[in-house]
């Protein structure tokens, strides 16, 4: 890795269609901002690079559900995206938008050389059309029963149940998404990329780390499951695939292109493009050129993702990058596994996720807390799970009782003997062996054991290995713990004040290593304690520069350099606060499972215009209500219609208190033939709507409309 001149790291660009959940932030953004994180500490230059995701039908299916435009839902999002990142400190270095019309230019540039080199073969073909919407059906717009697995709710593109990658003619009785109704074949054209040609050099691309004929990776420094997946896939034989939809939301076919009307580019051609446009949108900004960032074979390039990403970003993307001609090729793609919520899998649709945001707005303050756990936790090499218990006891155990009681302890004692002051120590004379007691030789072992658990530490983040990376911080964490209890300079200090000088100042020299070790994870912790100690904020190169010293047998911190008062990093996080989250979990759960069992009704038999206009349903205003004795469920209104009053029994009683609803605005029926109900004349009946938890709404007329008049 080292000799990298310098490094491009992307995150996959998020789709603009819901809001982040940990799921998506253990599984792309927060391990690269770690990596880079570190990167930046050991004097690397390195862009990291993201952005939204705002074509596809992810985009426009969403905005179809909530009936607004994709552009109004992909500014909602892309706001949210970025206020989140900032949050829970992701730290891009650029964060772009694909509707941006300079990665519209990007793209289509890129299309475009192409098309040029003619590398694209264009075909006509039948394809799934939906006659009642006058649409193309490709990818999402198409659902059916799974050919592999026998899933009734497969895509046109993948089944998510057993995770086949599908074509729309593979799946069995086909539907339109957009209407419901059974697609018929219509001919299109489209541009395919022809991947069955990339197989054999992919395969020695993605197996033994060759490209054209020489090293350009290290193929055991790639993960073990994006192996094995890339290579099932070539294994199964790569088809040619359309790089382009007829849709009518995404980056246009370049117009001088015959036939290009109403063809837009695939979002996946379009999406890692993105990585590209926004790549010379920073580069732009910093007076850099971003072709060093893309062009330049000493740039190492490093893509995050998900596991449902890797076949875009290990073989149709650097397919595409290959067949332009231009551009670098990843040298790594580390994606991640699945990670799973109290048990069950993260369900956008169920609602069981815990969405970033909101654990931001629930949780102030702890944004360390939740990176620390979810890298505890990570789905490096296979799924794992995110539990409350888990989190509150990891948070409890290990940053309050191990870290921060450390460093807390480390600074209140260094002000109570010390007046806040770094003590004394004399390297020469104990690190040349002729230190008047055996202090020396103890200082100078664990000094070097400190190194060398740095120096783990930096291996594990370099093999992506950030699970053991965050232990071996631990560890440092531990070892000052035992420092502290084997020396005991509570007990030591009046006897051998020169001994607990010793012993302070390397707790000292642990607090200071801890400080920059923990910022990948907890920067927002490590700020605060450089504060306290009195230090620069960390730059670019400090944990290289701190390795050296070390290694040099240097000191880190002055005799006399003094800190500020003693504060805790992280303190306890109280079993209320777990219970609200998990109740919040399960809530919505549980409001799903009655709307779920209590569903719309069916529709009631057909009825001809003439029933209906027998109804006379008219405004009306609640001027009195009160119970009905002895009857739990009924209340006696009198209603106002303007021309007269008159006394309705509703059977609204449990849902509604009589003194709330005096002076509501009300539709009643009101040539309902008269009833006796508990010996009370009832005259028409109000109209009230139920939802699927048996819930009651009134129906009123807008607001001030005068009582008595007909609704129709
Ligand atoms: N939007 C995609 C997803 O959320 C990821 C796109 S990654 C990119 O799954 F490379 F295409 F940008
Ligand atoms: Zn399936």
């Amino acid at each position: 890795m080292s000799e990298f001149k310098r490094h491009l790291v992307t995150a996959a660009l998020p789709y603009a269609n819901g809001p982040l959940h940990i799921g998506h932030l253990t599984g792309a953004y927060l391990p690269a901002d770690v990596y880079v994180r570190f990167m930046r500490l050991m004097d690397k230059e390195i862009a990291f690079i993201c952005g939204s995701d705002e074509h596809g039908a992810a985009i426009t299916m969403r905005a179809m559900k909530e009936g607004k435009t994709p552009a109004e839902i992909i500014d909602t999002y892309h706001d949210l995206f970025k206020k989140t990142f900032e949050g829970i400190g992701i730290a891009f270095d650029h964060y772009g938008r694909t509707s941006d019309p300079q990665h519209h230019q990007c793209s289509q540039d890129f299309f475009r050389t192409l098309y040029t080199k003619g590398i694209f073969e264009e075909r006509e073909s039948e394809q799934y059309f939906d006659e009642k919407t006058g649409q193309f059906l490709a990818d999402r717009y198409i659902k059916g029963t799974c050919p592999k697995c026998g899933y009734d709710a497969a895509y046109g593109d993948q089944c998510e149940k057993c995770g086949s990658s599908l074509s729309p003619t593979e799946l069995i009785e086909p539907r339109s998404v957009l209407s419901g109704e059974k697609p018929v074949f219509k001919k299109t054209t489209h541009w395919y990329l022809p991947l069955n040609k990339d197989e054999s050099w992919l395969r020695e691309f993605l197996e033994n780390g060759i490209l054209e004929g020489a090293l350009h990776h290290d193929p055991s420094s790639w993960k073990n499951h994006v192996l094995g997946q890339c290579k099932s896939w070539i294994d199964n034989g790569l088809q040619p695939r359309a790089m382009t939809r007829d849709l009518d939301w995404g980056v246009d076919v370049p117009q001088e292109i015959p036939g290009s009307t109403g063809k837009k580019l695939y979002v996946w051609m379009d999406a890692p493009i993105g990585y590209i446009s926004a790549t010379q949108q920073w580069a732009e900004k910093q007076g850099l050129d971003w072709r060093n960032y893309w062009m330049d074979t000493e740039t190492e390039l490093v893509h995050f993702i998900g596991k449902d990403n890797i076949v875009f970003h290990c073989i149709i993307f650097p397919a595409l990058l290959k067949a332009h001609g231009e551009f670098i090729l990843p040298s790594n793609v580390p994606a991640n596994q699945f990670l799973n919520l109290e048990d069950q899998k993260i369900s956008t649709s169920r609602n069981w996720a815990i969405w970033v945001h909101e654990y931001l707005e629930d949780l102030p303050g702890q944004q360390d807390a939740l990176r620390y756990y979810l890298v505890k936790n990570m789905p490096e090499q296979k799924d794992s799970e995110f539990t409350w218990k888990g989190f509150q006891d990891a948070y409890n155990n290990e940053l309050v009782n191990n870290l921060s009681n450390f460093v807390h302890r480390v600074l209140v004692l260094t002000h109570k003997y010390y007046d806040g002051h770094v003590p004394d120590f004399d390297p020469d004379a104990y690190f040349s062996g002729v230190a008047p007691d055996d202090m020396g030789g103890f200082h100078e072992t664990e000094y070097l054991w400190l190194f060398d658990k740095l120096d783990e530490l930096n291996n594990y983040w370099r093999a992506y290995d950030f699970r053991s990376a965050l232990k071996c911080l631990m560890e440092i964490c531990t070892a000052g713990n035992q420092l502290l209890q084997l020396n005991e300079p509570w007990k030591n200090q009046k006897e051998d004040p020169e001994m607990v000088e010793a012993v302070m100042n390397l707790a000292l020299h642990y607090v200071v290593v801890i400080s920059v070790a923990m910022h990948p994870f907890l920067p927002f912790a490590s700020d605060k304690l450089r504060k306290i100690l009195n230090l620069e904020p960390l730059r670019k190169g400090d944990l290289l520069a701190l390795m050296d010293q070390m290694a040099e047998g240097e000191l880190l911190l002055k005799s006399g350099h003094k800190i500020q008062p003693a504060e805790y990093l992280f303190s306890k996080i109280e079993d209320e606060i777990i219970r609200k989250q998990i109740d919040k979990l399960h809530q919505t759960l549980e409001n799903q499972s009655t709307a779920q069992s209590n569903n719309y009704l069916p529709q009631k038999a057909e009825i001809s215009y003439d029933d209906f206009s027998k109804m006379d349903i008219r405004t009306a205003r609640i001027l009195e209500a009160e119970a009905v004795p002895k009857a739990d469920k009924l209340l006696r209104l009198k209603l106002d219609l303007g021309y007269e009053q008159r006394i309705v029994v509703s059977g609204i009683a449990e849902h509604f208190k009589p003194e709330d609803i005096i002076g509501y605005d009300v539709l009643v029926l009101a040539n309902l033939a008269p009833r006796t109900i508990r010996g009370i004349e009832s005259r028409g009946m109000i109209l009230m709507a139920e939802n699927g938890e048996g819930k009651l709404s009134f129906v009123s007329p807008s607001k001030n409309w005068p009582a008595g008049y007909t609704v129709k």
